[in-house]
């Protein structure tokens, strides 16, 4: 299946501390999000991409791969899917022989010209806020009509029903519903309130859940 077509917002986190992770993934799947990116920021990311193996029906992925060891490390600890800011050959390469989906950031066309080339569909479109935005991925889809851009960076409740608007966009991203914060102060039922908003304007734009979990 699509890995933006499973769920409208993926929320992208920075984990302090492992522990933080169970509760995280619990309260993201209490506000109907299924999908979830943890970044190799932190050390404790690693640690809790392991951690979150234990809720099968939650899809986790590993986030700020930067190099094919990570690609490694993170299939190892149980990431379905491997998300880089921008594009790697070398990474992609390392992905697809270990059977795992990759989400590279592009940030122009010359990027998507590398991604278009190696029959990927989904892309990254990082830092949407500082590359134009809903303008900026308009642009860009013109001369790749086949490719679906996730939007992340400066992405928030006010503005994600503008990129869900274009239907080259089936998803969004962000930190917003995650903010370290809040994972700090064990907060998990705002981080559910805050997943099932996403989760509602998603649907207000049209954007329909289709996980395995939901009808
Ligand atoms: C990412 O890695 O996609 C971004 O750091 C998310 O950006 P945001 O913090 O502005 O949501």
């Amino acid at each position: 299946m699509s890995l933006l077509a499973r769920c409208p917002v993926l929320p992208v986190v920075v984990l302090d501390d492992p522990a933080q992770a169970l509760p995280l993934g619990e309260a993201l799947l209490a506000g109907g999000v299924d999908v979830v990116e943890i970044t190799l920021r932190t050390a404790a990311g690693l640690a809790g991409i392991r951690a979150l193996s234990a809720l099968p029906t939650l899809h986790v992925g590993a986030g700020s791969v930067l190099v094919p060891q990570h690609v490694d490390e993170v299939v190892d600890a149980g990431a379905r899917f491997v998300v880089s800011p921008g594009l790697s050959a070398s990474v992609l390469d390392r992905a697809a022989e270990r059977d795992v989906p990759a989400l590279p950031g592009v940030s122009g066309a010359s990027d998507l010209m590398v991604a278009a080339e190696r029959g990927l569909t989904e892309v990254k479109f990082f830092p949407a806020n500082l590359l134009g935005g809903v303008a900026g991925i308009r642009a860009l889809s013109a001369p790749f009509p086949a490719m679906s851009f996730l939007p992340s960076g400066g992405v928030k409740p006010e503005n994600m029903a503008d990129y869900l608007a274009l239907p080259c966009v089936p998803a969004v991203s962000g930190s917003w519903m995650v903010d370290p914060g809040l994972l700090a102060a064990g907060r998990w039922d705002e981080v559910t309130a805050r997943a099932a908003d996403a989760v509602r304007r998603a649907r207000a734009a049209g954007r329909r859940l289709i996980g395995p979990d939901r009808a």
